[in-house]
């Protein structure tokens, strides 16, 4: 193929709140050309809405026509759950739908006798929270058992996206990689040890749908790719077949590539959720189920604190203020503490520390500290008070941490930036303005094409 003829590569991130598509010269690295286009809100999609929302985006940014590889980027966990025929059976339910947290209670009881917890951190390396895909499929077998009698495959949110890249409508085609893979709570830990030999644990699979083992094992789990594998090409009847398909990851995973996070760095992430990650070279544990074992996209692995409240604990707090972002981080910037205002920020229940049906309170309300200075700065401690934590267990199970990267919108606050230092006791760089996510793609895209065979 003339390389000069599809001179970019393409990177794709499919998130909660939309999708980015960027095209990037490989050879300086730099942006030529990028769209935009915003996903449905709730928690409860139809993929055709991320379809369609990709297709304007790449749109925008100008078509594929150039384009010699694509990676897609995309929200972890969700459900996408496809009949036989490969069409969505129902829509899929995302990362921050809390409806399955009783079942993730369940499922863990359910191993109580070998640990509860600490069994599932030793099966898959991570415990089931209502984010992981694993507890959604329990949720749809207690709740719609003739839509969970319907699946014949399982997709994260990234590889169906790819395989409707690909134009495939064929089950079988679907593909992932280790960093979705492992965020499922259906991918044994003793596969994440060998990159090359991930192996889907279809007890799990089964006990979440209450089947018998041997009919779990006919339902379809995307094939795990290697890091930097060519997965597929682009769908022939829309003129992409030259577009060769990486393996995608996770969002956070894809981020971790597009900044180059190195061991010791730990990424601070505050978009829709909040997420602290650190590249790791060993598979960690962390018994108590905080930190999740995920595998990163690069034969590494990247354990991750993840809170479900970041951002929107800012738009809650301007709304109930009235503000504007400029007017909410001057006021918390102008008074010098919260004056013993307290704010819990679990406006959608909480991830990390483990709370999904909690609410958000403020609590040591006087006289003198009800006003709206005080109640931002609250705002704004009670959202660094949350990642703190996360970032204390990360750091518990990586050891020390020498540097935090802050990124994401909800690091653009510039009241945000001023305190994050001393309330996470941590040297905190700001990262330069940049898709991560989509670049970090579009580097595996390339990666993947370099080392194609
Ligand atoms: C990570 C997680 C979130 C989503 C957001 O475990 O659930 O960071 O990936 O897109």
């Amino acid at each position: 193929m003339a390389e000069d003829e599809y001179p970019y590569v393409a990177g794709v991130d499919t998130s909660t709140q939309s999708c980015k598509v960027v095209i990037v010269d490989p050879a300086t690295g730099t942006v030529v050309r990028q769209g935009r286009a915003a996903h449905p809100g709730g928690t409860e999609v139809d993929p055709e809405a991320w379809w369609s929302a990709f297709l304007t985006a790449v749109g925008q940014a100008g078509g594929l026509a150039d384009v010699h590889a694509l990676a897609v980027g995309g929200q972890q966990h969700g459900m996408v759950c496809l009949d036989a025929a490969g069409r969505v059976i129902r829509p899929a339910l995302l990362w921050n739908d809390t409806r399955s947290g009783g079942a993730a209670r369940d499922l863990i009881a359910e191993h109580d006798d070998a640990g509860g917890t600490a069994w599932w951190v030793d099966a898959t390396g991570s415990a089931p929270v209502a984010s992981l895909t694993v507890t959604k499929l329990r949720w749809l077998a207690e709740h719609e058992r003739d839509n969970a009698a319907r699946i014949a495959a399982v997709a994260l949110p990234h590889d169906w996206l790819s395989w409707r890249i690909s134009g495939s409508t064929d089950i079988r085609d679907l593909w992932t990689d280790r960093s979705e893979a492992s965020g499922t709570g259906y991918l044994a830990r003793e596969g994440n040890k060998d990159p090359r030999r991930p192996e889907y644990r279809r007890d799990i699979l089964a006990s979440a749908l209450y089947i018998r083992q041997s009919d779990a094992e006919k339902i379809i789990l995307p094939r795990v790719a290697e890091p930097w594998e060519i997965c597929s090409h682009g769908d022939p009847a829309r003129g992409w077949a030259h577009v060769a398909l990486g393996p995608g990851a996770g969002d956070n995973a894809a981020s971790a590539l597009g900044m180059n996070l190195t061991p010791g760095e730990a990424m601070l992430s505050l978009g829709t959720s909040g997420v602290v990650a650190a590249v790791s070279a060993h598979s960690v544990m962390d018994p108590t189920g905080a930190v999740t074992g995920f595998a990163d996209a690069s034969g590494n692995w990247l354990p991750m604190a993840t809170t479900l409240n970041a951002s929107r604990i800012t738009d809650a707090m301007r709304n109930i203020l009235g503000v504007s972002y400029e007017e909410y981080s001057n006021l918390a910037l102008s008074v010098p503490d919260a004056g013993g205002l307290t704010l819990l920020p679990y406006f959608e229940g909480e991830r990390t520390p483990n709370l999904p049906d909690a609410t958000a309170s403020m609590s040591g309300m006087t006289l003198s500290n009800s006003d709206p200075a005080h109640v931002a700065r609250a705002g704004v401690e009670g959202l660094l008070t949350l990642m703190a934590g996360a970032l204390a267990a990360v750091e518990r199970v990586t050891g020390p941490i020498d540097r935090v990267s802050l990124l994401g919108g909800g690091a653009k606050l510039e009241a945000v930036r001023r305190l994050a230092p001393n309330m996470l006791h941590h040297r905190v760089e700001i990262a330069p303005d940049g898709e991560y996510v989509a670049l970090g793609a579009a580097r595996q895209a390339e990666r993947a094409w370099q080392a194609r065979a």
